[in-house]
């Protein structure tokens, strides 16, 4: 299968937050946001395998500050790493307030998704090309995520396996 580059499925994608997505103190729903960030990063993952792919885990999510209706909000998506049906990407967040052209990092979150063939099973996904230095490290720091995310799974088998 033809390997393809980070930049072959990366997006970047600009929304503006409205008044419907408001909590009872103005700010945006943290929910709100997780349904941005999911679909940008379904998009990445879509555009590598060019086919069906689902979300298998959010494996982090953090806020960084505020957002209330009016904020536009730009996420950058990529593909960090690909296993041999998974992908794992990172989006990034960033508000700009509409009245002002300052730029704030307001959340960044890693997800995995997985490819899935047309009976619904996981598939094999096109290898992941990495060109630049930056890629490279965040290729190294998705691999010991994942890692961490796999022992703390096995861990947890092996308890509940004891229990
Ligand atoms: C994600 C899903 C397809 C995995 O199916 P599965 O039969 O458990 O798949 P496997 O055990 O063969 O693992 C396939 C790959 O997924 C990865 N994976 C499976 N579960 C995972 C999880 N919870 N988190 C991260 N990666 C996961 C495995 O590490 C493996 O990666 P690799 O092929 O690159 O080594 C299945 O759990 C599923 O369909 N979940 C629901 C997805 C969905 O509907 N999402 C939207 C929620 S509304």
């Amino acid at each position: 299968m033809e390997g393809k580059t980070v930049k072959d499925s990366a997006i970047e994608t600009v929304q503006i937050m409205t008044p419907q997505d408001v909590n009872l103190a103005g700010n945006i729903f943290g929910g709100a946001l997780m349904k941005l960030i999911d679909s940008a990063a379904g998009a990445v993952a879509m555009r590598h395998v060019r086919g069906n792919a689902v979300t298998a885990s959010m494996d982090r999510l953090d806020f960084l500050c505020p957002l209330y209706p009016g904020d536009l909000v730009k996420l950058k998506a990529s593909l960090n790493h690909v296993g041999t049906t998974s992908m794992l990407i990172g989006v990034r967040v960033e508000k700009e307030g509409i009245l002002s052209d300052k730029i704030e990092h307001a959340a960044s979150a890693y997800l995995t998704f997985v490819a899935l063939d047309n009976q619904g099973k996981p598939t094999r996904v096109p290898p992941l090309i990495l060109e630049t230095e930056e890629e490279k490290r965040r290729n190294r720091e998705a691999i010991a995520r994942r890692d961490q995310i796999l022992q703390a799974r096995r861990e947890k088998k092996q308890n509940a396996a004891q229990a």
